[in-house]
């Protein structure tokens, strides 16, 4: 019970991640792994309508800090920390890595204020693992291009994306031991092995 574990993907938009988070999901069920998909902003019915919101309302980059806080706060308290009491494996769509890329990296909200906001709504609850979709972005920007209606995150420039990207990579080199990184922009076969690979480390 004690070993249900917390692991959350994350990569800027069009790295393909939720396409992998399925596979890797499916490939853990069949392991016969009690298991839980969720996603931020997201995951609760209040964090469900603060995502309407945040993907559609521009604001302040500093309101959209505290509430995609505020969403992380209750999808904590309601979902991922029951659910990794009872023994059931958490995997989140995104989690606070994404704060620091996007508001921190992408609109420039300093690192100290996102870091007191996740003491402050998860100091005591790190993922045991994060695996970061890796991509240039000019790929994950074609990638996008195939979509039709693109939220307000997806319609930022490529400066945008660049700097959300260094962000992530920089999080990467404060934490690497919790962190496996994906080179998202090879094959589907190819970065499914490197799924296996880490599933098998499980
Ligand atoms: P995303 O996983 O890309 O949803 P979808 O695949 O359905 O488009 O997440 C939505 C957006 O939310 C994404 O562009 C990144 C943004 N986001 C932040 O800016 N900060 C955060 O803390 C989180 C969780 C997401």
């Amino acid at each position: 019970m004690r070993s249900a574990k917390f692991i959350t993907f994350e990569g800027v938009d069009g790295a393909g991640k939720s396409t992998h988070l399925e596979w890797f999901a499916d490939t853990l069920r069949k392991r016969g792994i009690d298991l839980l998909v969720t996603r931020e902003p997201g995951g609760t019915l209040l964090g469900e309508r603060l995502r309407e919101i945040l993907l559609n309302q521009p604001m302040h980059a500093e309101t959209e800090a505290m509430l995609m806080f505020a969403a992380r706060r209750e999808h904590v308290e309601q979902v991922i920390r029951p659910a990794l009491q009872c023994g059931t494996w958490v995997i989140s769509d995104r989690f606070s890595d994404a704060s620091f890329a996007y508001q921190g990296g992408g609109r420039g909200v300093p690192l100290a204020k996102l870091e007191q906001l996740e003491q402050w709504v998860h100091g005591d609850l790190q993922p045991h693992l994060t695996l970061l979709f890796d991509i240039p972005i000019e790929i994950a920007r074609q990638r996008l291009s195939n979509n039709v209606s693109l939220d307000r995150f997806e319609q930022e420039r490529g400066e945008f994306f660049e700097r959300v990207r260094q962000a992530y990579l920089a999080r990467v080199a404060r934490n690497p031991q919790r962190f496996a990184v994906i080179h998202a922009e090879k094959t589907l076969p190819e970065v499914q092995k490197a799924l296996a690979k880490i599933v098998a480390t499980l």
